[in-house]
C-alpha cells in the first residue's frame, strides 16, 4: 500500500515540530470521519463467543499475555489485528501469539498505522493500545501532538478505528506526562470524539507498585465502554514483598505459567477482573 499523505509529510518535513496548521487539519479530518460515521451501527459484542482483541502500536502484544494470564486462551480470545511498525517487536510478538495459540497473528496487523485502510479492518470487541510515549514522556521535549515525528498523531489514527469499528471495550494507556494540562488539545479531541461516539470514559492515573508488581512506574489509562456500564477502577493493593516474586531455586530460570500455578495455586491468574471483564462484554 502507498504511503498515506501524513507519512509522506512527515517523511519530507522531518521537522522538530509540526506546524499548527498541520496539526489542524489532521484534527479536521478526524473530526469529519467521525461526522460521517459515528452513527454506523455499532457490531454484535462476541459473535462467535470470544473476546475479538484488536491492539495498535501493540509491540510484543502484551495485551495478550495480560489476557492469558487472567484466564483467557484461545477459545476464549481472538487476536485479530492491530499494527506494529517495529519488524522485531513483530517477530516478538509472533512468538507470544504463538505461546497462546493465537493462530491469526499475521492477518489484519498493519505495519504503520498510518497506512491503514480502514474498511479492511476486522471488527473487534476490545480495542487497547499503549501509543508510544516520547511525545508525552517528562524525559522528551514534550511536542505531545505536535511531536515532529508525529508521534502525537497516533492517537488519532487509533480514535478512527474506534468511530469506525465501535468496539464494546477501549483501553488506552499512556505516560503519567499526558496528562499535563500542555497536552489539553488533544485531551479536547479524544473527550469530543468519546463522546460523539457515546462512550462513557473512565480515566485514572495508577502506579504498578500499588497492583501487584514490583516496579515503580505511573500510567494514565482511559476505559471506555460503547454500553453505560459502571465501573470501578481496581483498588491500591498492599505492596507484595520482593521474596514473592525471586524464585527459591538457585541458578535455574523459571518462567512456565505452570510453575507459578503450582507454587501459588491455580487460581493465582483468575482474579476477580477476570469475571468482571467477560460480564461486562457479555452484555
Ligand atoms: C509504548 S510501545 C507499546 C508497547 C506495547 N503495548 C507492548 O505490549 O509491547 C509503542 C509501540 O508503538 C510502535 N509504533 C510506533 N510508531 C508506529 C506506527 N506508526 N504504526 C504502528 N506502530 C507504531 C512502536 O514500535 C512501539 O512498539
Amino acid at each position: 500500500m502507498p504511503p498515506s499523505k501524513a507519512r509522506k509529510f512527515l517523511k519530507r518535513k522531518a521537522a522538530h515540530e509540526l506546524p499548527d496548521a498541520f496539526l489542524e487539519q489532521n484534527i479536521d479530518k478526524l473530526r469529519a470521519f467521525v461526522k460521517a460515521h459515528k452513527d454506523k451501527r455499532p457490531p454484535q459484542t462476541m459473535p462467535a463467543g470470544r473476546l475479538r482483541v484488536f491492539a495498535d502500536c501493540a509491540g510484543m502484544s502484551s495485551e495478550t499475555v495480560a489476557l492469558r494470564l487472567l484466564g483467557f486462551d484461545a477459545s476464549t480470545m481472538e487476536f485479530v489485528g492491530g499494527s506494529e511498525i517495529d519488524p522485531v517487536k513483530r517477530c516478538l510478538m509472533q512468538s507470544v501469539h504463538r505461546t497462546c495459540n493465537q493462530s491469526k497473528h499475521k492477518e489484519g496487523l498493519e505495519h504503520d498505522i498510518f497506512d491503514r485502510c480502514m474498511s479492511n479492518t476486522p471488527e473487534s470487541d476490545l480495542y487497547i493500545s499503549g501509543f508510544p510515549c516520547p511525545a508525552y514522556s517528562s524525559c522528551g521535549i514534550k511536542k505531545g501532538a505536535k511531536d515532529g515525528k508525529g508521534r502525537g498523531l497516533l492517537i488519532f489514527e487509533g480514535l478512527k478505528y474506534i468511530t469506525y469499528r465501535k468496539p464494546s471495550l477501549v483501553i488506552l494507556e499512556q505516560v503519567a506526562g499526558f496528562a499535563h494540562k500542555r497536552h489539553t488539545r488533544t485531551h479536547q479531541v479524544m473527550k469530543k470524539c468519546f463522546q460523539a461516539l457515546k462512550y462513557k470514559v473512565y480515566f485514572r492515573k495508577l502506579a504498578t507498585q500499588e497492583h501487584g508488581i514490583p516496579q515503580s512506574r505511573t500510567r494514565c489509562f482511559f476505559i471506555a465502554f460503547r454500553k453505560n456500564v459502571s465501573f470501578r477502577f481496581p483498588k491500591a493493593l498492599p505492596k507484595p514483598r520482593l521474596k514473592k516474586f525471586l524464585d527459591d531455586t538457585k541458578g535455574v530460570e523459571k518462567v512456565a505459567l505452570s510453575f507459578y500455578e503450582q507454587k501459588y495455586g491455580a487460581g493465582i491468574w483468575k482474579e476477580e477482573l477476570r469475571h468482571r471483564l467477560k460480564s461486562r462484554l457479555a452484555i
